[in-house]
């Protein structure tokens, strides 16, 4: 019977292929198509558009399967990511990001507009100057004003938006609508939930400052992957989830989705068992990143049970391991279940493809490291 993932057994275990080279991050291509389709799916039956984040994977190759399943265009964090996905093809793309417009940014940002459908997110009047400054000459540049729901990050008080949409308009921007994004809501699943409705309520309230200025909103984006199936209706438009296509350990212990629909693991080898009670892997902090803890460990070994990756240094990963449970040996391969996907994709150059439990491709990560 084939395997429904490369490294689900009949127990669930996440395994990777013997012989990989590690340390490596390895993508289920079948988990992603289903986690992409699902979110896809779920979104468009409420009416919404989806504008995936592509921070998370950074790759051409899965922003495209993202729009094979129906997605309207994509969501960028910075103005490289966006140059890089413009270059490879992709044509509507929202910087969601109070960009300063300032520097080579400007030209850059001058570039993009000229050659794609581009839209960008501001929340000041002062980065409302600069971006109109980078466009001027050129048609008008489309701008979303950000707005807070809670998250206090970025993005001002939904009742301001009506009067900063007035000010950008006058510099010559063309104000689709706002934007918002509730970072609040992946602490727990009862924060989950109050985000979502923060989500619409306080769009809601930007819209009605909107429309108090004179402005008819095309565009009220909001989504995050914790928060998109909840925050589906209007007056949201679009949705801008990125995790979903790999989830994580995270988003397990959220209740967002099962260990099965993890897309994206680590594979590791053992490289030394010489003292007791642990094993040594291959990955440190620069291939895993530093979120987790020492009380929380830095990643999930699901093959060795009661296993605990407790401490990392630049290239060796601490897996501490019962006694009652037999050690792994030099040489082993394991799969480990991130904390959060997102800063690992950005530490590798490649995902090692698997599909039915074989290394079938290499993809590069092509917006890894795109700061800027
Ligand atoms: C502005 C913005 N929109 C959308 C997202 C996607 O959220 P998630 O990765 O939780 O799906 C993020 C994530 O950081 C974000 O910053």
């Amino acid at each position: 019977m084939p395997q429904r993932t490369a490294w689900e057994t009949e127990v669930g275990i996440p395994r990777v292929p013997e012989g990989i080279e590690t340390p490596a991050v390895c993508l289920d291509l079948a988990v992603v198509l289903a986690n992409v389709r699902r979110m896809q799916q779920a979104l468009s039956a409420q009416g919404l558009r989806v504008r995936p984040h592509v921070k998370t994977h950074k790759s051409l190759r899965i922003g495209r399967l993202q729009i094979d399943a129906g997605a309207q265009g994509i969501t960028a964090a910075t103005v490289g990511e966006a140059e890089v996905f413009a270059n490879g093809g992709f044509d509507d793309i929202f910087i969601a990001y109070p960009v300063w417009a300032g520097g080579s940014r400007g030209k850059r940002i001058r570039d993009l507009h000229e050659r794609v459908s581009l839209r960008v997110g501001f929340d000041s009047i002062d980065g409302a100057e600069q971006l109109a400054r980078a466009a001027r000459g050129a048609r008008p540049l489309n701008v979303l004003v950000e707005i807070d729901c809670g998250a206090r990050r970025s993005g001002v008080p939904p009742s301001e938006a009506g009067p900063l949409a007035v000010a950008a308009a006058r510099l010559g921007l063309r104000v689709l609508g706002v934007f918002t994004y509730a970072g609040h809501g992946d602490r727990s699943p009862e924060a989950r939930l109050a985000a979502a409705n923060d989500e619409v309520t306080e769009l809601a309230r930007a819209v009605e400052s909107l429309r108090r200025a004179g402005f008819v909103e095309e565009e009220v984006s909001g989504g995050s992957t914790p928060t998109a199936l909840l925050s589906a209706r209007r007056p949201v438009t679009e949705s801008r989830p990125g995790e979903y296509v790999f989830y994580d350990q995270n988003k397990v212990a959220l209740g967002i989705c099962q260990l099965e629909d993890v897309a994206l693991v680590v594979a590791t080898t053992v490289v030394s068992t010489a003292v007791p009670g642990q094993v040594i892997l291959d990955v440190g902090t620069k291939a895993l990143g530093r979120e987790g803890s020492p009380d929380r460990g830095y990643g999930h070994v699901p093959a060795v049970p009661g296993s605990f990756l407790r401490l990392l240094n630049e290239h060796h990963g601490y897996l501490t391991v019962p006694d009652e449970v037999t050690r792994p040996r030099v040489g082993d391969v394991l799969a480990i279940v991130p904390n959060h996907a997102c800063p690992i994709v950005n530490l590798f150059d490649e995902y090692t493809v698997l599909q039915d439990g074989r290394e079938v491709d290499r993809w590069p990560i092509d917006a890894r490291g795109r700061q800027r």
